[in-house]
């Protein structure tokens, strides 16, 4: 039994959800936040606390699941790695090219291990599409297409850290499309090169919600990226184009694998072998449950479906790649290099 402690009171109301679902594999032992009510909110019969040391020194405590605002990820991290304890961290796991090398001398350091959170890669649609990939069913990918058109207003940025580059750090490309643009990779590797745009169109708040990407991978296939916080309803929306297929996404916004796909052969023969596979991949676990499913089989000595270190590693690599596109106007190379002026950041004051 892995023992766990949830910080922050807001998506860790998911978060708990999925460990009651997984309860022979955790319990959750305390909750911290500072927020009393809305911790006893959660589950009042779980001990709650207001202070978060409180659960970095619990020797009880296996594993701190930190879903509190983003500025505070990477300190708490640290703190918690450096005591032993394992790290589920809510994205985005950092906010510099330096915090995950910071993140990372004290993962190893200790042993600990530290486990982004990128839920969307679970369930049945993104197994479906993994299986064709490794199987050999796609051919080459050509192109991608995807849409991140969510709708955020103004009750959304009245939490005080929302939409501010000290409180959240970035907007819709740290925030939001993060979870589409992982998607892209976890599906298509890694990016060579990108140009960006960002624009803040929809709300008035200091970071972007709106942006226009162009990606080549490093396998050759382009890809692009829409994303708005400013649609009329919530949609996430995948295309992918390979030498052998199409795949297409339905439109549920946060957990797109759950979500109806069409995955269409260009030759006709190929269709039932691909529909075979998307009757095999029915029942894959999805989101959060998915997510924790695997940390566990990580924890428990059989890892290969957890969300890495590495994973959450290149996804800020990537956010650094775009932010330093869209300031300079020019196009990024990845991987970007310890001397890139953006290395520290891309905070207005973190750049060079
Ligand atoms: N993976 C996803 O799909 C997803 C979805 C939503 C949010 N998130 C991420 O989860 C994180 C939290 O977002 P949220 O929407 O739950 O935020 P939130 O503001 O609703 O909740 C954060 C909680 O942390 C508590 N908190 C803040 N500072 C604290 C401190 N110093 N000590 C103790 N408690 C403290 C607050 O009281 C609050 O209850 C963010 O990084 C966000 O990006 C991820």
């Amino acid at each position: 039994m892995i023992c766990a402690a949830i910080l922050g009171a807001g998506i860790g109301v998911q978060h708990l959800e999925a460990y009651r679902a997984l309860s022979d594999r955790f319990q959750v032992s305390l909750i911290v936040d500072r927020d009393a009510a809305r911790a006893r909110a959660m589950d009042a019969s779980i001990e709650w606390s207001g202070e978060i040391e409180v659960a970095i020194s619990d020797p009880e405590i296996d594993l701190i699941d930190i879903c509190l605002p983003p500025h505070l990820h990477v300190p708490v991290a640290l703190d918690a790695l450096a005591a032993g304890k394992h790290v589920i961290c809510e994205k985005p796991i950092a906010t510099s090219m330096a915090d995950i090398a910071r993140l990372r001398v004290a993962s190893e350091a200790t042993g600990a291990q530290l486990f982004p959170i990128f839920q969307y890669r679970f369930g049945p649609a993104i197994a479906a599409l993994k299986t064709m990939i490794s199987n050999g069913s796609t051919g080459a990918p050509q192109v991608a297409a995807l849409e991140t058109h969510w709708s955020r207003d103004a009750a959304y940025y009245s939490e005080p850290w929302r939409g501010t580059w000290v409180g959240e750090q970035g907007g819709a490309i740290l925030g939001h499309a993060i979870h589409t643009h992982d998607l892209l990779t976890y599906l298509l590797g890694p990016v060579a090169q990108l140009s960006a745009a960002i624009a803040t169109r929809v709300n008035p708040i200091e970071t972007e919600d709106c942006a226009a990407i162009s990606f080549q991978m490093a396998n050759g296939a382009l890809a692009t990226s829409s994303v708005t916080l400013g649609a009329a309803v919530d949609e996430t929306r995948i295309r992918l184009v390979f030498e052998n297929l199409t795949a297409t996404s339905g439109w549920v916004p946060y957990a797109p694998a759950t979500g109806t796909w069409r995955f269409e052969a260009r030759d006709p023969a190929l269709q039932p072998k691909l529909d075979a596979i998307v009757q095999a991949t029915a029942r894959a676990r999805a989101g959060y449950v998915g997510a924790f499913d695997a940390i566990a089989d990580a924890l428990q000595g059989t890892p290969g479906h957890e969300v890495t270190f590495a994973d959450g590693a290149a996804s800020i690599e990537l956010v650094t790649a775009i932010y330093a596109s869209a300031r300079t106007g020019v196009r990024t190379t990845l991987p970007l290099s310890k001397d890139h002026a953006f290395f520290n950041g891309w905070l207005p004051d973190q750049t060079v």
